[in-house]
């Protein structure tokens, strides 16, 4: 079995952090949401991944893939114009060959493994499973509608109506007989290929389309409450203890920290669960609970809690500032007076003086 990686698209549901960085890469716990994809591909024992990637964004992807702590052997495939999903598949059908394959959007985040999902599907007979997860709207998603046996009856993408409230979590196994599927159908109202629509048309060939219903969470890197939540999660989950920088004597670290290399704690106090980056100084500050710093930022003077700061960012002088997405490069300190709390997202490279 091999897996393809979607890396393409625009992001335009988290810009500002995703007008210079793809979507696929936004961090979560200090590490971007595709290294857990990455994860999951090789908990499933894969070796052969092909990335889809975009002209815009293909070198940061390819960069953020360069070190391979899994070992994968990679392909990078070129999709030129963001036409659909179905459309990435059928780019990639050169290397996908008549292999079963795993398809994973990149910028999609769950909270469990999905080595049984994989697995059933490889002891079955199915041509395509689905992963699914009941969201409170569907209306922007793929939606299905399932028996009681878990067997797909009909699939529609962004529907008005929904017809259920589970919603298509990016993470799918095709037989290749999908191909053909694929060039049946028409592009959809917005003007893409849908896999969506593919997957419909096996329903409607008779093939066996499975679902799995996701029971943990599922991070489709919506919007800022999303992404924090999603760090709340990751940070809770998988964060250990990890001291490799410095801390003064009048500091302390309680709880699951996290500090890289290089980054120093000096006059300050770091709660659990929290990461912090390389080179990062954290100055006569306290940072609470569910925060991530990037690399290479300076805290100063500041209350830092429920916060996910990019590399490369100042925060000095902020009374409290929580519930936050502070993007790369960004200077946010105040100017005078304004002690009460912050809530906010600011873009990369912006500056905000309060
Ligand atoms: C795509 C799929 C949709 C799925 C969603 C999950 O939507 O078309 O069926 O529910 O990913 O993230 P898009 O992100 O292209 O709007």
């Amino acid at each position: 079995m091999k897996a393809l990686v979607l890396c393409g698209g625009k992001g335009t549901r988290l810009r500002p952090l995703t007008y210079t960085l793809p979507k696929q890469l936004v961090p979560v716990a200090n590490r971007p949401i595709l290294h857990y994809v990455m994860d999951q591909i090789a908990g499933v024992g894969i070796e052969e991944v092909g990335v889809i990637i975009a002209p815009e964004t293909g070198e940061y992807i390819k960069e953020a893939l360069y070190l391979n702590p899994w070992g994968f052997h990679f392909t990078f495939i070129l999709q030129e114009e963001p036409k659909g999903l179905a459309h990435a598949v059928k780019v990639a059908q050169g290397f996908l060959g008549d292999e079963p394959f795993l398809m994973y959007l990149g910028d999609n985040l769950i909270g469990e493994t999905i080595v049984p999902f994989v697995e059933e599907f490889r002891a079955g007979d199915a041509d395509a499973m689905i992963l699914l997860k009941e969201v409170e709207d569907s209306r922007m998603f793929g939606v299905a509608e399932v028996d009681e046996g878990g067997r797909v009856r009909r699939l529609v993408e962004k529907p008005k109506e929904p017809p259920s409230n589970l919603a298509l979590v990016g993470i799918y196994l095709f037989s290749a007989v999908i191909h053909d599927a694929i060039s049946r159908i028409k592009p959809s109202w917005r003007g893409e290929l849908e896999i969506t629509d593919a997957i419909q048309q096996l329903l409607q060939e008779g093939r066996g389309v499975k679902s799995y219903v996701l029971k943990g969470w599922w991070l489709d890197t919506g919007k800022k409450d999303d992404l924090l939540a999603a760090n709340q999660v990751v940070l809770d989950e998988w964060v250990k203890r990890e001291v490799k920088g410095e801390v003064d004597a009048e500091s302390r670290l309680s709880g699951r920290v996290s500090l890289a290399e290089g980054a120093q704690v000096i006059r300050s106090v770091v709660r659990g669960p929290a990461v912090v980056g390389q080179r990062t100084k954290i100055v006569d500050a306290f940072i609470g609970p569910y925060t991530s710093i990037g690399a290479d930022c300076i805290i100063e003077g500041s209350a830092v809690e429920y916060t996910v700061i990019l590399d490369g960012t100042r925060i000095s002088g902020v009374g409290r500032l929580e519930d936050s997405v502070i993007g790369k490069g960004a200077t946010v300190c105040v100017g005078a007076g304004n002690r009460g709390a912050l809530r906010l997202m600011v873009g990369d490279d912006s500056e905000v003086i309060l």
